[in-house]
C-alpha cells in the first residue's frame, strides 16, 4: 500500500510531502534519518536527532468528516506495533503515545487546501527508537532502546503502517466508532482527574470517556463537557 521514500536529512517530512503532494500518489510515505526543522503540535519544535523514526504519510481520500480521527487511528497503530515488543503503551488523548507514562511518540496531522478545496492530509509521526537521551522533550519521555528493546526504525515503520492500512478503509467510511473499543482500551486517563489546555482555555475535571466521535468526555464543575481539541496536561 505504501510507496516508501527515504531521505538522509530534510527540514520536516511533513513539509516535504506538503510541497510535493501534487507529484506523489496517495499512500506515499517519506521517512528521514534526521530533520532540521521538525515540527510538533501547537507550533512546537520536534527535536529530530539520529536514532529516532521520523515519517509522514500522504493521504488523498475524498473529503469526509472522519479525517480528524486519522491521528487517533495512527496512535492506535503505533500502540499495536509497540505491543508486539511486549510493551503496554497507552494513549494520552488525543494522540500522544506513552509507555510507563513517558512520551514515546507524537503525531502531527496537517490538512492541505488549495483555494479552499481539500487536497490531502499529511500525517507526521515521530517515534523515539534508538536514542539514549530524550531529555530535550520537556516532559517525561522514553525510547524503545531505553526500554530495553533492540530494533530498527524500518521494522517499526513497517509494523505501524501495516496496522494503519488495515483499519484505514473502515475508518474513512464509518469514522472513529470503528476503532472506539480498541482506542478506549489504551486510553490511560480514563476515570482520573486531568487538566486539558486549548490555547488560553484550561479545563479541569474527570476523564469520563471518549465518545464514538473521538472527542474527550469530561465531568467538570459545570457538568459533562465534550472536548474537541486540546492537550492533556496531567
Ligand atoms: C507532537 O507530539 O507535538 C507531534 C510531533 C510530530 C513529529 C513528527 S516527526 C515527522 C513529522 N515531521 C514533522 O515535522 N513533524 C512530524
Amino acid at each position: 500500500m505504501s510507496r516508501l521514500l527515504h531521505l538522509d536529512t530534510v527540514d520536516s517530512t511533513n513539509t516535504y510531502l506538503k510541497m510535493h503532494r501534487a507529484d506523489l500518489p496517495h499512500g506515499t510515505v517519506v521517512y528521514a534519518d534526521c530533520q532540521t526543522a521538525g515540527r510538533g503540535r501547537y507550533d512546537r519544535t520536534w527535536v529530530s536527532q539520529m536514532g529516532g523514526l521520523y515519517f509522514s504519510v500522504l493521504l488523498k481520500p475524498p473529503y469526509n468528516p472522519f479525517l480528524a480521527s486519522l491521528t487517533q487511528l495512527m496512535a492506535l497503530s503505533i500502540c499495536r506495533a509497540l505491543e508486539t515488543y511486549g510493551l503496554s503503551p497507552t494513549i494520552k488523548w488525543p494522540n500522544d503515545v506513552q509507555v510507563n507514562a513517558q512520551k514515546i511518540s507524537g503525531i502531527l496531522s496537517e490538512a492541505v487546501f488549495d483555494k479552499s478545496v481539500f487536497q490531502a492530509v499529511v500525517l507526521g509521526v515521530g517515534i523515539n527508537i534508538n536514542q539514549n537521551d530524550v531529555s530535550h522533550v520537556g516532559q517525561p519521555a522514553t525510547s524503545l532502546k531505553m526500554l530495553g528493546v533492540q530494533t530498527t526504525r524500518e521494522t517499526v515503520l513497517e509494523n505501524v503502517l501495516q496496522f494503519f492500512w488495515q483499519d484505514y478503509p473502515a475508518l474513512c467510511e464509518k469514522g472513529f466508532e470503528t476503532i472506539h473499543a480498541a482506542y478506549i482500551k489504551r486510553f490511560a486517563a480514563l476515570g482520573t482527574e486531568i487538566t486539558v489546555k486549548d490555547g488560553e482555555k484550561t479545563i479541569f475535571g474527570l476523564a469520563e470517556g471518549v465518545s464514538p466521535r473521538g472527542t474527550l468526555l469530561m465531568r467538570t464543575a459545570q457538568g459533562q463537557q465534550e472536548i474537541y481539541i486540546g492537550d492533556v496536561l496531567s
